[in-house]
């Protein structure tokens, strides 16, 4: 699909953004915007599984339109999940409610790597590539809409630990009694995330961002051997094989939620990817002083703030925008908002960002 055939985009704020050019307003968009905080969310999850949702593309193209409905928001974030990965890698994958994501039967040691199918991630995953498309025509241009991917070492410790864990002590102690298995895993995963990109950005994705949710189990080293390596050559593979297709690239955003200021720094020396996410506990100013100005910083309100007064939030907004400077900036929360927020809290942090 040429990017022609597509209704052409009203609103670039966030591609301009990525790119560094000046821009008289911030854009923002909100990690998990579509989500349960939304009555009209909630309605369709009523009615069909989570699984469901992301495997059909009208369903998915209408959950990730409703945010855009109610809101004034710079971007649009293609509704799925970061583990249809290791789904079309074999393993089940079920969503409990209240538990989040649980694979009943995980890796417990390098035998079960065996236990892996290589997928077809054009026919596996065609359904992400059909929800993207759908969603392209349906937004009539009206803002960009992202595409997205776990990170290897996010999805491989889920793979290995099972689902979600305060300390992911069984996947990260794989990094130490099988290292070299560990590498033979991310390489695994790192091959079908690199298609399930280049495929995204044929279907008609305008950006993409790599979820590496799992950092902040990881000291330096470990990022360094582990995420960095693998985050690297994703961003270098992805841009070579658009380029050999005759695709125009589109901007590459990392987020690699908890990671050290040290791993930041090493990501945006790099300058592999031309947007960093930043988690709520980064410090605004030094994350600036610290990555320098050749990067795009993206983050980074901490959720838990949308339960403050509507003035509050509106402030905090404005406030953020004035640390994190108006260029080379895309407002956003520091990790998903969270299930019960105040839809007016949302309508607010956008009418503050918007208003500098
Ligand atoms: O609007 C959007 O941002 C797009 C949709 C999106 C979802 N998951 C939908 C979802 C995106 C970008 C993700 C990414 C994702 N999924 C990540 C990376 C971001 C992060 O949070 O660090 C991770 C780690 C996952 C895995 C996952 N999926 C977890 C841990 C959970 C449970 C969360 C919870 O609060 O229960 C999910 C479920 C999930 N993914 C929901 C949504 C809207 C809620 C589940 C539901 O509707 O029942």
């Amino acid at each position: 699909m040429a990017q022609s055939d597509f209704p052409p985009l009203k609103n670039n704020l966030i591609l301009k953004a990525a790119r560094g050019e000046p821009l008289d307003h911030v854009p923002i968009w909100i990690m998990r915007q579509a989500g349960r905080y939304l009555p009209e969310f909630q309605e369709v999850r009523s009615k069909h599984k989570f699984f469901s949702v992301c495997q059909t593309p009208a369903l998915a193209c209408e959950v990730t339109l409703q945010p855009l409905r109610r809101f004034d928001l710079d971007a649009s974030i293609i509704f799925s999940d970061i583990l249809v990965i290791p789904q079309a890698m074999g393993l089940t994958v079920e969503m409990v409610p209240g538990m989040g994501p649980v694979i009943p039967k995980p890796l417990n040691d390098p035998s079960d790597l065996a236990r892996l199918v290589q997928p077809d991630v054009e026919k596996d995953l065609k359904y992400v590539g059909e929800a993207i498309t759908l969603t392209r025509h349906k937004l009539e241009g009206k803002v960009p809409l992202i595409g997205f991917t776990g990170a290897p070492w996010t999805l491989m410790s889920y793979m290995i630990q099972g689902g979600g864990s305060s300390t992911m002590i069984k996947a990260r102690a794989w990094l130490y009694k099988y290292p070299q298995d560990s590498h033979k895993l991310l390489q695994l995963i790192t091959n079908v995330i690199v298609d399930y990109l280049v495929m995204q950005v044929k279907a008609g994705a305008q950006m993409l961002q790599i979820f590496e949710s799992h950092a902040d189990f990881l000291n330096d080293e470990l990022f360094i051997n582990y995420s960095y390596k693998y985050l690297k050559e994703i961003s270098e593979n992805v841009r070579k094989r658009l380029t050999e297709e005759n695709i125009p690239e589109v901007p590459m955003t990392a987020f690699p939620k908890g990671a050290t200021m040290n791993s930041l720094e090493m990501l945006s020396k790099s300058k592999t990817y031309e947007v960093l996410g930043l988690d709520w506990t980064v410090d605004p100013m030094e994350a600036r002083k610290r990555l320098g100005p050749d990067v795009t910083l993206q983050g980074n309100l901490d959720p838990c703030a949308l339960y403050a007064s509507e003035e509050e939030i509106m402030n905090r907004g404005r406030d953020m925008v004035m640390k994190f400077g108006k260029t080379r900036y895309i407002a956003n929360l520091g990790h998903g908002i969270s299930p019960d927020t105040p839809i007016k809290s949302v309508e607010a942090l956008i009418k503050g960002v918007h208003s500098v």
